[in-house]
């Protein structure tokens, strides 16, 4: 079976230009942290702290200052990214935007075939294969994104707040749900959230940021089994820890 790479960062830096040409301003610090082979890492860090331009980052859509991504192993899927506002094409229907990652990773046309649609039975999309994304709920674009994400895998797969604009109940399930596809193939995960519970109830690590400029202040292992009691003592123990670290003193305004 080909395993996911792990990816591990090292001290990565990035300054932007600051408002009205004033001088730039840090963002990230020496970020640094390794997220293990065919693990789930959670990212938790207040608005405006420097998470999509992390993910940003290790994607590829933009540079860091200094420091360095290194991924171990040989994943087969690259890196794939979902993210904060739902990216499809939608001049392509549901099962090419699903195989756009194979197409550009020139994946034979019969073997990309094969994949996509294990993928909309797996995703349960095969009702929404030749829908476009105007035409689907938040949910099944939601899905749709994160299954374009996956097929190329396993691999590396970022994804910025992948559930934020879902109802708590469409939440519950995709959770589960990712859960289910990651147990069977096992990529490495990194997610933004801003939802602590999601974050340990996903998790095998979560990486607290802290801002201006962003700093990883503290890993916190989730060495639970799966499933997990979202509401149990051993979640609701590390909710609290994590949450003290994101409201130490100075920092505001309050996350779920
Ligand atoms: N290209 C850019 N030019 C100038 N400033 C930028 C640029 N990209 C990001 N920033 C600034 O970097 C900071 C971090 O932004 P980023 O979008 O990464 O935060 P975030 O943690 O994802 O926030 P949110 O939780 O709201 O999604 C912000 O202050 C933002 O204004
Ligand atoms: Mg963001």
């Amino acid at each position: 079976m080909t395993v996911a790479a792990g990816l591990l960062l090292e001290d990565l830096e990035k300054s932007c230009p600051g408002p009205g040409g004033s001088p730039a301003v840090k963002v990230l610090d020496k970020i640094r942290f390794t997220a293990r082979a065919g693990s789930i890492t959670g990212i938790v860090g207040l608005n405006g702290c420097g998470k999509t331009t992390l993910l940003r980052i290790i994607a590829g859509l933009e540079p860091a200052d200094a420091g360095r991504i290194r991924l171990e192993g040989e994943g087969a899927g690259g890196i794939g990214m979902v993210f904060q506002e739902v990216a499809l094409l939608p001049w392509r229907t549901v099962r090419r935007n699903i195989s756009l990652g194979l197409e550009l990773n020139g994946t034979p046309e019969a073997r990309r075939g094969r994949i996509v649609e294990g993928f909309l039975s797996v995703f349960g999309l095969e009702e929404n294969a030749d829908q476009y994304p105007r035409e689907l709920s938040g949910g099944t674009r939601q899905k749709t994104a994160i299954a374009r994400a996956l097929a190329p895998g396993p691999g590396v797969v970022l994804m910025d707040e992948p559930f934020s604009a879902l109802d708590a109940q469409t939440r519950d399930g995709m959770q589960k749900f990712l859960l289910r596809v990651w147990t069977e193939r096992r990529d490495t995960i990194l997610f933004v959230t801003h939802n602590i519970e999601e974050a340990v109830y996903m998790s095998d690590q979560v990486v607290i940021i802290t801002p201006k400029p962003a700093r990883v202040a503290a890993v916190i292992p989730v060495p639970l089994p799966r499933p997990r009691d979202k509401t149990g003592p051993e979640c609701n123990l590390l909710r609290r820890e994590i949450f003290s670290i994101l409201h130490k003193p100075g920092a505001s305004p309050r996350m779920e």
